[in-house]
């Protein structure tokens, strides 16, 4: 009997043992997809080289709704919104006019967004442990973009990014792209070097805002306007959830979209942002051993 529970006891602490050896466990992180546009927008998500594909790569969402998509720790890629997607009864390939990722099928696997589109970029866990995330104009705009972090924190300046304007509207008719289908970039219109930072305009010393890249900048601040926009675009934040919303309310300030997205998140129902803790899971790993001796 001694001999049992002596068994036991050191079963006990050869796991308790083995457990705190293991790395911390990291939990995925959740990306919640918010459309307030008056009409579908088919996200599509696109993971960087090296980094496996989501669940989902595209994806309807229709006015008002909203999906969680779950995000492993440390991926990295980018997201958008494709617009005016129909499939074509005689092909039966699926194209959108805004965003369109080339596959021909609601999942984009793989492909990337046709310019012009507004970007959502992220690397989850990069330099320090912390999420680095902006929204970027840099190949145009087609849709309002916004993303909030939710229960992040410990370090960096961890806000919301992205703007509910809708430059379309103001749009320069240079940049127009064909038949409604956004805002080019000033490199994607002219395919100047001095646009697009390449040849001898490929540095930040050479490459400076233009009077294209400042007008997206002073419609969207916290936006990347041009390819060396960093310091003043790119956010970060500390195991966040995020919340990608197209369309957030144009009348209403950043601030009072944020509060609304939280809002429909509510309403849906759950916390999507529960991570139990690696000591949390630990103590009762511990009692449950105990328990059982
Ligand atoms: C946010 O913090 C990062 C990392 O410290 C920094 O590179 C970036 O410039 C900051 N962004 C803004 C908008 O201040």
């Amino acid at each position: 009997m001694a001999a049992t529970n002596c068994f036991h006891y050191h079963l006990a602490t050869i796991f308790s043992l083995a457990i705190l050896s293991l790395p911390p466990l990291a939990f995925p992180a959740t990306f919640t997809f918010v459309n307030q546009c008056s009409y579908t927008v088919w996200p599509g998500i696109l993971s960087n080289a090296g980094t496996a594909q989501l669940s989902t790569t595209g994806f309807s969402l229709s006015s008002g709704a909203s999906l969680p998509v779950p995000v492993p720790p440390s991926w990295s890629g980018r997201m958008w919104g494709r617009t005016l997607c129909s499939l074509n009864p005689d092909t039966g390939r699926f194209a959108c006019l805004t965003g369109d990722c080339g596959f021909g099928a609601i999942e984009c696997a793989g492909g990337g967004a046709a310019t012009p589109a507004t970007l959502a970029e992220f690397t989850l866990d990069g330099a320090g442990g912390l999420d680095f995330y902006d929204v970027s104009l840099v190949d145009g705009f087609n849709l309002p973009m916004l993303v909030s972090p939710r229960g992040g924190g410990g370090g960096g300046n961890c806000t919301v990014t992205g703007r509910a304007v809708d430059l379309n509207a103001r749009c320069p008719a240079e940049l127009r792209a064909a038949g409604g289908g956004g805002c080019r970039s000033a490199c994607e219109a002219f395919g100047e070097a001095k646009y697009c930072c390449s040849g001898e305009y490929a540095t930040p010393d050479t490459c400076g805002p233009s009077e294209y890249s400042a007008a997206f900048k002073s419609a969207c601040p916290r936006a990347y306007s041009y390819a060396y926009d960093d310091g003043t675009s790119t956010f970060t934040c500390a195991s966040a959830d995020y919340v990608i919303t197209f369309c957030p309310a144009p009348s209403t300030s950043e601030k009072s979209s944020e509060r609304s997205s939280s809002a429909l998140l509510v309403s849906s129902g759950g916390d999507l942002r529960v991570k139990p803790s690696f000591w949390s899971i630990f103590a009762i790993f511990v009692a449950a051993m105990y328990v059982a001796v």
